[in-house]
């Protein structure tokens, strides 16, 4: 049995009667997650819709706190990280991660950066040493996949695309990502949204069938 680690992060719904409303990397998610169930039905999902319930911003009082050693923090400290422990415990159980992402800004949305924020913590999701020189950091996580789905208005993000030097969603999430243990890692988009045109159609369709095929190829 495996456990999927599902976060969303558009601050679309997906319930709205005006098709055109509602999020595309939500439905993305949507579908990876019922094409996932139907083939692996013992496994456990814990979701997070980041867009509806934003997390908290990192402050001062957090820094100092996560900088605290563990049995040093006093309650209120405790408290201030305890977002944070949350986040982290559901990361733990992850097998697969499946987080979805609109680009807002060219990057991801700020909901989004916030919960990196949160999880990102010294001797928690990595440790750091200056004896390993120029590469202080480590990881403590491993053996994790992401699956990141995403949507953009405009086109051509992809390598060799007419945008790739102005695409800092996914190149950001998939730096961040060895911070949260991943090993594999696998995107999906559609573009073109703000266009409404064909090639919406057939970008939204090829991610559909490219979300099925990964299903099944992480199901073996
Ligand atoms: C605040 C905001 C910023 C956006 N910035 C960009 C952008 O920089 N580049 C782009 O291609 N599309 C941009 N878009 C379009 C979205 O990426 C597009 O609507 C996408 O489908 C949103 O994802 P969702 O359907 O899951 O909500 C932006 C949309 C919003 C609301």
């Amino acid at each position: 049995m495996k456990t999927i680690l599902h976060i969303d992060s558009s601050v679309r719904r997906t319930d709205s009667s005006t098709q055109s409303y509602n999020s595309i990397s939500k439905s993305f998610g949507r579908y990876f997650i019922e094409l996932w169930l139907n083939k692996n039905h013992h496994d456990k999902v814990i979701y997070r819709d980041l867009g509806l319930n934003s997390p908290s911003f990192i402050d001062q009082d957090w820094i100092a706190a996560a900088f605290t050693p563990k049995g040093q923090r006093s309650p209120s400290q405790q408290q201030t990280l305890a977002e944070s422990e949350e986040y982290f415990s559901e990361l733990t159980q992850a097998d697969v991660i499946v987080i979805t992402s609109p680009m807002y800004n060219y990057g991801m949305p700020a909901v989004l950066k916030a919960w990196f924020d949160q999880m990102l913590r010294v001797n928690k999701t990595f440790t750091f040493d200056l004896a390993r020189g120029d590469f202080p950091i480590e990881p403590t996580l491993s053996g994790k996949t992401l699956v990141l789905l995403t949507s953009s208005g405009e086109f051509g993000f992809g390598a060799g695309g007419v945008r790739e030097h102005m695409n800092h969603l996914t190149p950001h999430i998939k730096a961040l990502a060895q911070y949260l243990g991943v090993d594999q890692f696998y995107e999906i988009g559609s573009e073109y949204q703000e266009f409404s045109d064909e090639r919406h159609q057939a970008s939204v369709e090829n991610a559909q069938q490219d979300i099925a095929a990964l299903v099944d190829q992480l199901s073996e």
